[in-house]
């Protein structure tokens, strides 16, 4: 008898529930919709349909890929962030629904913001950045990333969501990339989801630790705000007046970041929690 679409959805399940992933069922579904090209939806129309060995192939690999640990989103190639299809690879962190909450406190600080011009360190794939570009018509965002790699998945994101006309890329550390920018002590934002893991965090999921690039996850020693500290610090002076800040941090960062801030110079600072409830999003304006 031929294995029908209920059949692979039911031992993908199986398998991946004995291999300790935390939503089988879920992924399950989303990689063999995948492979048909079809809406998850979909696959519950067509629970029936005999699926054919030139089909199954492809599937079995990513089952076996995701049975070792590796992201839905590698295997996929796409992840959704601010209800956008991202591109991404392995050059990249896959994007997380808490980082919206950076997206998020810029479109907010920025409403009355005519034209402006934000930073985006450590941009990754672009999701940030490109995000903001689609809310916001009249922006501008400048993308640094210290991945040439992660840069290009950047700008190909750019380009599929039509934005790729209002954001430039640059490769280096922190903000200094753009210092000799015309934009530098002009800029209406600066945004960032920096690393902020320390090497060793037990609390980090294997799959996460062996499959996403290391670049994008840790810190160089043990604090995790020392990126974050670098960028609120260089932002100081590649804002404007009034310029505001939004830093992603690490879950028990939050009071830490705070007090960062302030003692920075920023003002009105507050960590916007996630959806979750954890504080996540260091924001701050600079005085003036
Ligand atoms: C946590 S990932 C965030 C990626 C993307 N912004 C997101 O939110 O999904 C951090 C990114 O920062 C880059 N990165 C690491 N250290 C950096 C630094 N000192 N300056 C600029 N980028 C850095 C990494 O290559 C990676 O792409």
């Amino acid at each position: 008898m031929p294995t029908t679409v209920l059949e692979v959805l039911r031992k993908t399940t199986e398998y991946f529930a004995a291999r300790g992933l935390d939503s089988p069922r879920l992924d399950a579904e989303v990689l063999l919709a995948h492979r048909l090209g079809c809406r998850r939806l979909d696959l519950y129309l067509q629970h029936d349909r005999p699926l054919a060995e030139p089909e199954l192939v492809p599937l079995r690999d990513a089952v076996r890929e995701r049975g070792r640990g590796v992201p839905v989103a590698y295997l996929t190639g796409t992840k959704e962030f601010y209800a956008l299809p991202f591109a991404v690879t392995r050059d990249v962190l896959v994007p997380r629904p808490e980082t919206e909450g950076v997206v998020e406190a810029a479109v907010e600080a920025l409403a009355d913001a005519a034209s402006p011009v934000v930073a985006d360190v450590g941009t990754g794939s672009g999701c940030i950045a490109v995000a903001l570009l689609v809310e916001r018509p009249d922006a501008r965002a400048l993308a640094g990333d210290v991945s040439a790699p992660a840069l290009a998945v950047a700008r190909a994101n750019a380009a599929r969501h039509g934005v790729a006309d209002r954001l430039e890329t640059r490769e280096g550390a922190g903000l200094s990339p753009w210092r000799d920018h015309a934009a530098w002590g002009r800029l209406a934002a600066v945004v960032s989801n920096p690393p902020y893991i320390v090497r060793g965090d037990p609390t980090v999921e294997p799959g996460v630790a062996a499959h996403e690039p290391a670049l994008a996850l840790y810190v160089d020693g043990d604090d995790p705000l020392a990126v974050a500290a670098a960028v609120a610090t260089q932002a100081c002076e590649a804002l404007a007046p009034g310029g505001f800040l939004a830093v992603e941090v690490g879950a028990g960062s939050g009071a830490a970041a705070h007090t960062l801030l302030e003692r920075l110079g920023y003002v009105g600072v507050v960590v916007r929690p996630d959806g979750a409830g954890i504080p996540r999003v260091a924001c701050g304006r600079r005085p003036g």
